[in-house]
């Protein structure tokens, strides 16, 4: 199959990542678990929690600065600006616009996308049509999440998967440099929702004591469930994105994940016939950040040199909804 010519690249990213650390034996202080079994289940040691003050658009406009610097791209130059946010600050108006008063992207249009753990896969993908059909010249994908303001502290079962966290990343026209997304895949099934969400705060359930006192605004899960899903979903999508870039998987010189849990990267790159050693992993120092942590994780592999010019990258990503989705990237 002849390869496809990027429309857009990814000129640079960002990241930010609160400095408060907080260790499975800090958890284990407070909820009836272990280092031990946290570790074995799930690969995760440590995750940032951010303070009260540190907001989801405070996180994403730190992300976004730093990448927009690397890019060379000033404030009033962006044409569209999407967030990605499964906690926004506050629900009118969108995360996106607080972001924009934050940077001072006064020419931008900007909106939230709610797509859960897959976000920033969605917003590359919208960014990269907003920009083919020559809306705008500079897009900003920000995936900004705040987990621990929307977790239950009391629930061992959750609380010790997720971590804050923001990441970023500066889109642009291609302009034939061969480097950029080579293909995207994107899907979601909304009768699996009830696998992982928050059941009451919205419309249908409005905050009311009994609400609060029985937690049903915070976030549940079947975890069971979600793997099973989740490894079916992203080896699929690494599939089918690989297929339409033309690719194979040994032509991938990095595979970028979601960071929820070791065994679903493990067995996700199993699935996709990509060995550990070009699989990048933060998911023990961060917990799931949401849709910050494919970001994140492509900013540290960038910085770390496990990406070069050139090389080939796969980023898949899963969450509730249920979303799924992955881009095949050459940077
Ligand atoms: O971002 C995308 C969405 N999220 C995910 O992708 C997460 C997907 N799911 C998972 O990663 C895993 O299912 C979990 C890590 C959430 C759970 O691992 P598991 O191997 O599926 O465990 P389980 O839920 O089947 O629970 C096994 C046992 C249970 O005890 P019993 O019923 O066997 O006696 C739980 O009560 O582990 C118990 N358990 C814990 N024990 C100690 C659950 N949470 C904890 C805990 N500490 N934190």
């Amino acid at each position: 199959m002849r390869k496809p010519e990027p429309i857009v690249e990814v000129a640079a990213t960002g990241r930010y990542l609160p400095d408060c650390v907080v260790t499975n034996d800090d958890l284990a202080r407070r909820v009836d678990t272990s280092d031990e079994w946290i570790r074995t289940r799930t690969g995760i040691r440590e995750r940032r929690i951010a303070p009260a003050e540190v907001l989801a658009a405070d996180m994403g406009a730190a992300a976004a600065r730093q990448a927009m610097e690397r890019a060379g791209v000033e404030p009033g130059e962006v044409d569209i600006l999407i967030v990605s946010t499964a906690t926004p600050d506050r629900w009118l108006p969108s995360t996106a616009c607080d972001v924009q008063a934050r940077l001072g992207c006064s020419n931008a249009v900007a909106f939230d996308v709610m797509a859960a753990c897959s976000g920033f896969i969605y917003g590359l993908s919208i960014a990269e049509g907003y920009l083919a059909a020559g809306r705008g010249e500079v897009a900003l994908v920000v995936s900004a999440e705040k987990m621990s303001s929307i977790v239950d502290w009391d629930d061992r079962s959750t609380c010790v998967l997720f971590g804050d966290g923001a990441g970023a990343a500066v889109v642009r026209p291609a302009n034939g440099s061969g480097r950029g997304i080579l293909s995207s895949h994107l899907r979601s099934d909304g009768n699996l929702a009830n696998l992982l969400h928050r059941p009451a705060g919205g419309a249908a359930m409005p905050l009311t004591e009994a609400v609060l006192a029985e937690r049903s605004h915070l976030v549940r899960m079947e975890g069971r469930e979600v793997f099973k899903n989740a490894v079916r979903s992203m080896a699929e999508a690494a599939d089918l994105a690989l297929q339409q870039a033309g690719l194979t998987a040994d032509d991938v010189e990095l595979l970028v994940p979601h960071q929820a849990n070791i065994r679903i990267i493990e067995a996700t790159a199993k699935y996709a016939g990509i060995p550990m050693d070009r699989v990048f992993v933060n998911v023990d120092r961060y917990g799931n950040m949401s849709s910050a942590s494919v970001p994140v994780a492509l900013d540290e592999a960038v910085e770390q040199g496990r990406i070069k010019a050139g090389d080939d990258v796969l980023m898949v990503a899963f969450g509730a909804g249920l979303t799924w989705g992955a881009t095949a990237l050459r940077w």
